[in-house]
């Protein structure tokens, strides 16, 4: 595919912050379970948070094809440090675009924006992951408010994030028609934040346990109409699914990176381990399915952008980029033998990190189901 100058520019402007700001940090990130907030507030001021929402609301105005060029220069570096933004920019900031009232979008759009709000999407709970339709986490109507009560699980900027989308049953009889999607303000009285989780891979990244007690939030604050919010929380993942799909070939291009460069520099029985055809089909292999999975990507963006129905290529580009990436990272750790079982490689943590690309916005399993469905439904 060919990219515009605006998308270069943007893709440019993501790797040279990721290699100045996050590449000394990736692997801290890691150890501590944390990131700086600053390092969020710079990206922000580069207008990374902002990249999907119109100019007249603050944003970059940009198309899903710049997003995703985006998203894959930050995972190349830190997958921890990009699902914070895809999460923002995919899956919460476009739902108000698509379907926020006019006042919603001035209220809520300039301050996602600049990334002062960052955002935070709450579909899961711990009943309810792949079959999301299911979830019981309740809103009941009182006077002009929603009072809600239940827990969310595994929350993405969980710990950190000011502003979350929150699906909720406002009408447990109608299944998944009886879904609702609310924003809710971290400091509204009722809600909190939970247990932080401890987790194998983008360890970086905060992911919560959130809590509703009797939490009030206006009605005004219903994104769509009442029953409208499966419907919502779906389309969503569409988009959501093509940056995980970046993030997955972000990790995989770095694991091919540097086995490739390992290959060239280690030597065993006299000679490079790059002039063993065992590896040299490696390396193969991992860049004719990192083509592959960009093509997908890409795709897919370029589906969104024009606003076409992107559902079956958003699921074929995470799974074929998500198993790939595990796929490659998992080589890159074996070219790099023992030294791909240290912390000291960051082989190692790409490792990790792939795998939560096969199980986050849907299980691999949920992107066969989707792709299948879209086979077979005419
Ligand atoms: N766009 C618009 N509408 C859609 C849609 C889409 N992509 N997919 C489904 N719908 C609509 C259907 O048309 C249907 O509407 P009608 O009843 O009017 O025909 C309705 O939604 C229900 O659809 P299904 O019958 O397909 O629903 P289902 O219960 O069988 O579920 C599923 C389908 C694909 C398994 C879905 O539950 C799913 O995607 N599960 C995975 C959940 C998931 O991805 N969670 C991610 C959490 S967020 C996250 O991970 C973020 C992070 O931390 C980084």
């Amino acid at each position: 595919m060919i990219m515009t100058e605006e998308h270069k520019m943007a893709a440019d402007t993501a790797r040279e912050f990721a290699e100045k700001r996050l590449r000394p940090l990736a692997q801290k990130f890691d150890e501590d379970e944390a990131i700086p907030r600053e390092l969020y507030n710079e990206a922000a001021a580069l207008g990374l948070f902002g990249i999907l929402i119109p100019e007249e609301f603050g944003g970059m105005g940009l198309d899903y094809i710049a997003c995703t060029v985006v998203m894959e220069e930050l995972a190349r570096v830190s997958a921890s440090f990009q699902v914070c933004l895809t999460v923002h920019n995919s899956l919460v900031s476009t739902a108000i675009v698509k379907f926020g009232a006019q006042d919603q979008k001035k209220a809520w759009l300039p301050k996602l924006a600049t990334g002062e709000w960052i955002a935070a999407y709450s579909l899961s709970e711990a009943g309810s992951g792949t079959d999301a339709g299911s979830l019981v986490c309740a809103a009941r109507k009182d006077g002009d408010s929603y009072v809600i009560n239940g827990g969310k699980s595994w929350v993405s900027n969980g710990g950190f994030a000011d502003f979350f989308l929150v699906f909720v049953s406002t009408d447990k009889a109608k299944g998944n028609k009886g879904i609702s999607c609310l924003a809710a303000h971290k400091d509204t009285p009722g809600f909190e934040i939970g247990k932080k989780e401890k987790k194998m891979g983008i360890r970086g990244s905060d992911t919560r346990e959130l809590y509703f007690k009797d939490c009030r939030v206006p009605i005004g604050n219903r994104i769509g109409a009442e029953g409208d919010g499966f419907k919502i929380a779906m389309t969503q993942l569409d988009g959501g699914r093509i940056g995980i799909a970046a993030q997955a070939l972000g990790i995989a291009q770095a694991a091919f990176e540097e086995a490739t460069a390992y290959a060239r520099s280690r030597r065993q029985f006299g000679k490079t381990l790059a002039e063993f055809q065992a590896t040299q089909f490696k390396l193969a292999d991992m860049a004719t399915r990192i083509e592959a999975s960009r093509l997908l990507t890409m795709k897919a963006a370029r589906l969104m952008a024009e606003n076409a129905n992107a559902t079956q290529a958003a699921s074929m580009a995470k799974l074929y980029a998500s198993e790939s990436a595990n796929k490659i990272a998992f080589d890159a750790v074996q070219i790099h033998g023992g030294n791909g079982y240290i912390r000291e490689f960051p082989v190692e943590r790409y490792f990790r990190d792939a795998r939560i690309t096969e199980i986050y916005e849907g299980t691999s399993e949920v992107q066969r189901l989707v792709i299948a469905r879209e086979i077979l439904k005419n």
